[in-house]
């Protein structure tokens, strides 16, 4: 048997704003638009996490869902609801649009899924925009 890949959806809410405190009020508003606006604005995001392999011979899973859904659980915990400038240490070095929080949660869980092999992160910011992020290549 081949590899098979096998998603889980987690859905977790948080707000944000996109500006550089390096660029004039009249830069930031050309670039972000509306992101920029003082007090930030929020989004109901989806996660889904795909994990690949071969499925365990005994257990016919690539991954115990219930461990796949703790682990990955217990990293939204510390975005869910949160202000990600404010709340988070992970964007004050880098702007908290949808690919970079994608990266950020990659590393993330990447860290508590010992023995599986994280192959796919794809980020929904709304129905019709989401980001897919596969780690870093080199
Ligand atoms: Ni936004």
């Amino acid at each position: 048997m081949g590899p098979v890949t096998i998603s889980r959806r987690f859905d977790f809410s948080a707000s944000h704003r996109y500006y550089r405190d390096d660029w004039s009020e009249e830069e930031n508003r050309r670039v972000f638009g509306l992101c920029a606006l003082p007090n930030g604005h929020g989004h109901n995001y989806t996660l889904e996490v795909a994990v690949s392999g071969e499925p365990d011979p005994a257990t016919g899973m690539v991954i115990n869902l219930v461990d796949l859904k703790s682990a990955v659980e217990g990293v939204l915990v510390d975005f869910d609801h949160k202000h990600l400038n404010l709340d988070t240490p992970w964007f004050t070095d880098r702007q908290p649009t949808t690919e970079n929080l994608a990266a950020v949660l990659w590393d993330r869980i990447a860290d508590t899924l010992a023995g599986a092999t994280l192959s796919r992160l794809r980020l929904y910011e709304a129905d019709d925009l989401y980001v897919d992020y596969f780690g870093a290549t080199a």
